[in-house]
């Protein structure tokens, strides 16, 4: 216990400072943080390190059309949303409508309810729906949804893509566990592995883990960076 202590609180340091010199939230995204918790949505919403990371990254991109699995509150939304082309627009699926109306009463406060469609359901429905209606292809895609499930989303988000795109993935270093080998009840963490297995090797991706640090423990997570070939 000890023995990890000065190495998890060096995390915590470094996180921190980070937050606080490069991660300042504008007013509307942290009002958006801020009516989650009182609606009393769980505070799983990537950090603000993370955050700032997905506007930069949208940014460099500026796309026109977005696609987010796993709205929650919408506060990753709106990071993306810093990154928009004129025009763009966002799709962000969700399968709890109480979530989804946090988020939607979020983008209208942002000013941003014409720019940012919510679709409720299970998000693989959702997908199969996109590529049916051919809706494709996003130019940036922000996958944060059930863990579990990253497997199968794979091949959905890459019919939803075109070379060029960019699929960003939160939390690819599961919380516990010897790191690559998940105990094979923790499906959480099989979900992410098998994930990572298939974007490390997937012949129309070349990606990499970006380590991120999270939680009030400072833990080491990472988002994942895909380039579609
Ligand atoms: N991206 C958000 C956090 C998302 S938390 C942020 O950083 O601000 C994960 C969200 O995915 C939750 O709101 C959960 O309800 C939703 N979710 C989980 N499983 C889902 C599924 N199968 N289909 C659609 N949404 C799902
Ligand atoms: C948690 C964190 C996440 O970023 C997420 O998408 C889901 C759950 C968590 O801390 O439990
Ligand atoms: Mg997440």
């Amino acid at each position: 216990m000890n023995t990890i202590l000065p190495e998890t609180s060096r995390n915590c340091q470094v996180k921190d400072y980070i937050t606080d010199h490069f991660s300042q939230e504008p007013e509307f995204i942290s009002e958006a943080r801020l009516r989650s918790k009182q609606s009393g949505l769980k505070e799983i919403h990537v950090p603000e390190n993370v955050g700032k990371t997905l506007k930069l990254i949208s940014c460099l991109i500026g796309p026109k059309k977005i696609l987010e699995v796993g709205t929650l509150g919408g506060y990753s939304t709106l990071w993306l949303a810093e990154g928009l082309s004129e025009e763009g627009k966002i799709i962000t699926l969700e399968y709890h409508e109480s979530h989804a109306k946090v988020a939607r009463e979020n983008f209208n406060y942002a000013g941003l309810s014409n720019r940012i469609e919510v679709r409720v359901g299970l998000a693989i429905d959702l997908l199969r729906q996109l590529i049916l209606k051919k809706e494709g292809p996003f130019d940036l895609i922000f996958l944060d949804a059930d863990k579990e499930t990253y497997p199968d989303y794979l091949e959905p988000l890459i019919e939803l893509s075109r070379p060029g795109t960019v699929i960003l993935s939160d939390n690819l270093i599961p919380k516990r566990g010897e790191l690559g080998v998940p105990d094979p009840s923790d499906i959480e963490a099989v979900g992410i592995y098998t994930f990572n297995q298939k974007i490390a090797h997937h012949p129309r991706l070349d990606s990499l883990i970006l380590p991120t640090i999270v939680g009030e423990k400072g833990r080491i997570d990472g988002l994942g960076i895909s380039l579609v070939k």
